[in-house]
């Protein structure tokens, strides 16, 4: 994720931009770093780390001037380090640059500049983007951005200050977010509004595809190809902590908007542009024939992220027919799990520092095993001790209930099934291209599901006194109904029970009596039928059902109360469009109880404790 700020203007230029981090640490926090232009010479003072160790390391290392960014990040491509942060500079330390999201060709652009002379002295995407501006700079920084930003790939809110230009910054915005705040004789540059608002309540939000170009008594828009844009004033209302939450009630609410950005940042750079093949590059050392060895999985998760692991299970079950077995952490430490020479274990942990997980983790190392961390923060135990890492990009999660973390750690777990398949020579072309296809299309169906907020919020607030309700499904729809169930209790405390369909009538049929509501996934074509019986077993104990199913599914409707229709996806993909109404039903039917929803009672974000 990362945070950005800007400032050209009269104020002490250091606590402008030190100040307006803090604002944004939520966005990341594993390192920070500050850019000043003092006395013609650009100063850089940077540290891995919180904020306060930049701030410690500028007590002894000051910095001044009129103009400044700075930078607190949260690592994608380079661990979190001193050489890592931003800002970046080219080799002539004329420029410097921050960075928040991916270029995706920066391997080729670096290869070219290295060719051409270039030192690199980071591990980061962004510093290509350093080099690339000395490489093709003329004397007038905005033509040079426009002629940058048809070089580089991928998603970036980038700004750029030169000792060359002492009254210009330059803002640049493609997918990751960019606010310009405006002063008066100054000006300000954020991700985010509230690293503003303690100077100014104006901002143009820049657009996707947009740039501006900042001095310190005007700011001028124009798009990436250098046309000018006429922007609106957004005279912001909200008061800072709500604009923390990016004007959401919640983070909760927040994360759950963010998954289509999540999930989309987290697909970059793993699929070849043609949709022929998942390509995970250098992020994973595993030779070929290391690919082909491996004869069982065990995935290692507590919580939400062991949910993940069961629709893992399911898909590369199904496509690169591995068995996979799904473990809770606290269990598997202490039973001595049976593991051949060739099991690979995953361990799931968003945080990367539930103690549990990295129990297991440990264990499978002493025992000789490799081991695959799936995480969501770079610096995490789990990260730095596995033998590899696949980093879901879903950004800080800040909510304890977890959402973008989840559904971004399904979309490693499919790329992750269609490599082992493609490696073992298990698909077809055709195949691949269309499951590729199917996850690039991801972030589109996740953002169209998020339609189904208000049906949600008032089924929520209707059903909001009820003490016990029941998800079933078949398939993956039992995996998603584990997550629902265990999003529902952990925020509204409602009871709630998931159930594969098929089993209900072993025992918990028993509980189904009159208006129970009962939430039935339906999203498995080729068990569409069995579960509609499992549908009709409930509906004649006088349940009340909530039916989740694909649009263009007349059928369902005929069969239970009320029904949620998802956005078209293949049914393997259907994971991550389904959690989201579940995510929202739950979140909607805790607010209806007035309960603290981002900070649930008797939990925890990260379980640092066995
Ligand atoms: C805690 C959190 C859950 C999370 C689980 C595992 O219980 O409240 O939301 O799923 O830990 O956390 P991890 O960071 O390992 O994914």
């Amino acid at each position: 994720m990362c945070g950005i700020v800007g400032y050209i203007g009269p104020r002490n230029v250091k606590d402008v931009v030190i100040g307006g981090l803090a604002k944004l640490e939520y966005r990341g926090y594993d390192s920070a770093g500050i850019a000043t232009l003092d006395n013609d010479k650009v100063s850089v003072v940077k540290s891995v780390g919180r904020l306060s160790n930049l701030e410690e390391k500028l007590e002894r290392t000051p910095v001044g001037g009129h103009l400044g960014i700075g930078h607190t990040r949260w690592a994608t491509h380079g661990r979190p380090s001193d050489e890592n942060a931003h800002p970046h500079q080219d080799c002539s330390g004329r420029f410097a640059i921050i960075h928040n999201g991916i270029i995706e060709n920066y391997l080729s652009l670096r290869e070219e500049l290295l060719a051409k002379g270039h030192q690199f002295k980071s591990e980061t995407d962004t510093e290509v983007v350093a080099h690339l501006i000395e490489e093709l700079y003329n004397g007038d920084l905005f033509a040079t951005m426009v002629a940058v930003g048809k070089r580089i790939k991928g998603a970036y809110a980038l700004v750029v200050m030169t000792k060359d230009e002492p009254d210009t910054i330059i803002a640049m915005r493609k997918a990751s977010p960019l606010i310009i705040g405006l002063g008066d004789g100054e000006n300000f540059i954020a991700s985010d509004i509230p690293a503003v608002l303690e100077y100014t309540r104006r901002v143009y939000v820049l657009a996707d595809g947009e740039m501006a170009v900042i001095h310190r008594n005007s700011v001028e828009c124009f798009t990436l190809a250098g046309e000018a844009v006429s922007k609106d004033v957004l005279e912001v209302t909200w008061d800072a902590v709500a604009a923390e939450r990016g004007g959401y009630d919640h983070f909760m609410l927040k994360e759950i908007h963010e998954q289509p950005k999540a999930i989309r940042d987290t697909l970059t750079g793993r699929i070849a542009p043609d949709y022929s093949r998942v390509v995970f590059g250098e992020e994973l050392s595993w030779t070929p024939e290391f690919v082909r060895s491996v004869d069982r999985i065990h995935i290692v998760a507590c919580g939400t992220s062991w949910h993940a692991g069961l629709v893992g299970k399911a898909v590369i079950e199904q496509l690169a027919r591995i068995p996979v077995d799904v473990e809770i952490a606290s269990e598997y430490r202490y039973r001595n799990p049976i593991q051949s020479e060739n099991t690979l274990i995953v361990v799931i942990s968003q945080s990367g520092e539930t103690a549990d997980t990295l129990a297991a983790l440990r264990d499978a190392k002493a025992r000789g095993r490799k081991v695959l961390a799936i995480t969501n923060v770079v610096g995490s135990s789990a990260a730095r001790e596995a033998d590899d890492v696949l980093i879901t990009r879903a950004g800080p999660e800040i909510a304890v209930a977890s959402t973008k973390a989840y559904t971004t750690q399904l979309v490693v777990l499919y790329l992750l099934a269609v490599y082992f398949a493609q490696e073992r020579g298990l698909l077809d072309d055709t195949l691949i291209r269309e499951l590729l296809t199917g996850m690039a299309a991801l972030p589109q169906a996740a953002d169209q599901v998020l339609d189904t907020a208000p049906q949600l919020e008032q089924f929520a607030k209707d059903w909001s006194k009820v003490e016990d309700t029941f998800f079933i499904g078949r398939g993956v729809d039992y995996y998603l109904s584990l997550e629902g169930a265990l999003k529902l209790k952990e925020i509204s405390y409602i009871h709630a029970e998931a159930y594969a369909a098929g089993e209900l009538k072993h025992g918990t049929l028993a509980l189904i009596t009159e208006g129970v509501p009962v939430i039935a996934l339906v999203t498995q074509t080729d068990l569409y039928e069995k579960t509609l019986s499992n549908i009709k077993e409930v509906k004649a104990r006088d349940a009340f059902v909530l039916g989740v199913t694909f649009v263009g599914d007349e059928a369902l409707a005929k069969s239970v109360d009320q029904v949620i229709y998802l956005p078209k996806t293949m049914p393997l993909l259907s994971p991550i469009v389904t959690v989201i109404p579940l995510q929202l039903l739950a979140y909607y039917a805790a607010v209806a109880r007035g309960n603290d929803v981002d900070k649930p009672r008797n939990l925890a974000k990260s379980v640092t404790v066995e």
